[in-house]
C-alpha cells in the first residue's frame, strides 16, 4: 500500500517536473527507485544472444536443479555485459525468468552490490576505490583528477559514450593503494574484460 502510494507520488512529481529521461534517471539513482523511461521499462524486449544462453546453460550447471536461483550474481553479470555495462529492468526480468523466482528477487540483489549498474555507463566504466587505505594514499585527489580530466562527474558518461567514473569499496589490493578497476564493456560479453591497476 505505502509502496502504492509513493510510486503515484514519484509519478505525480516526476509528471509535474516533466522530468527528461536523463533527469528521471538521476532521481531514480538518488531515491534507489526505478522510473520507467524509454530505454529502461519492463516493455522492452530482453533476451540473452544464442551465445550468451550457452553460457547461462554453463553458469546454472554449476548449481543443483533444485537451487537455480544460486546463480543469480554470475547471472546479472552476464547480462550487464552483454548490456553494455548496465542492467535494464528488462535485463533483470529476463534473468529471474531463467532461474524462475519473482523479479523482485533478482531485483533485491542488483540493488545491493554496487557492481551491478542500473543506469548506463561508458565503454569504459573507471572504478576508483573510495575505502579508507586507498584515500589515505590519494584516490580522491586521482578520482577528482579523472573527472576533471573527462568533463564529468561521477557516475556521469562523456558525451561520446566512452568513459564513466564511478566508485567501489576495497577491491581487496590494499596493499597496493591507491587501486582503480577498469571494466571494459566495447566488445560485448565476448570481450569483456576486467582489470585492475595501482593508481600510483
Ligand atoms: S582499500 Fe582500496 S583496495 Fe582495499
Amino acid at each position: 500500500m505505502l509502496a502504492r502510494l509513493g510510486a503515484t507520488r514519484l509519478l505525480e512529481i516526476r509528471q509535474a517536473l516533466r522530468l527528461t529521461p536523463q533527469a528521471s534517471r538521476s532521481f531514480s539513482t538518488a531515491l534507489n527507485y526505478h522510473l520507467n523511461t524509454p530505454d529502461n521499462n519492463p516493455d522492452l524486449p530482453w533476451e540473452f544472444t544464442a551465445a550468451n544462453k550457452e553460457k547461462v546453460k554453463e553458469i546454472i550447471s554449476h548449481y543443483p536443479s533444485n537451487y537455480k536461483q544460486s546463480a543469480v550474481i554470475p547471472l546479472l553479470d552476464l547480462a550487464q555485459q552483454q548490456h553494455g555495462g548496465w542492467l535494464p529492468v528488462s535485463a533483470m526480468n529476463a534473468v529471474a525468468k531463467v532461474i524462475e523466482v519473482a523479479p523482485i528477487r533478482v531485483y533485491e540483489v542488483a540493488t545491493f552490490y554496487s557492481m551491478f549498474n542500473r543506469s548506463p555507463v561508458g565503454k569504459y566504466h573507471l572504478l576508483v576505490c573510495g575505502t579508507t587505505p586507498c584515500m589515505i594514499r590519494g584516490s580522491r585527489e586521482i578520482e577528482d583528477s579523472l573527472l576533471k580530466h573527462l568533463g564529468v562527474k561521477r557516475n556521469e558518461v562523456t558525451k561520446d559514450g566512452l568513459f564513466s567514473v564511478g566508485e567501489m569499496e576495497c577491491m581487496g589490493c590494499c596493499v597496493n593503494a591507491p587501486m582503480i578497476t577498469v571494466a571494459d564493456y566495447s566488445n560485448g560479453s565476448e570481450g569483456y574484460t576486467y582489470n585492475y591497476y595501482v593508481g600510483q
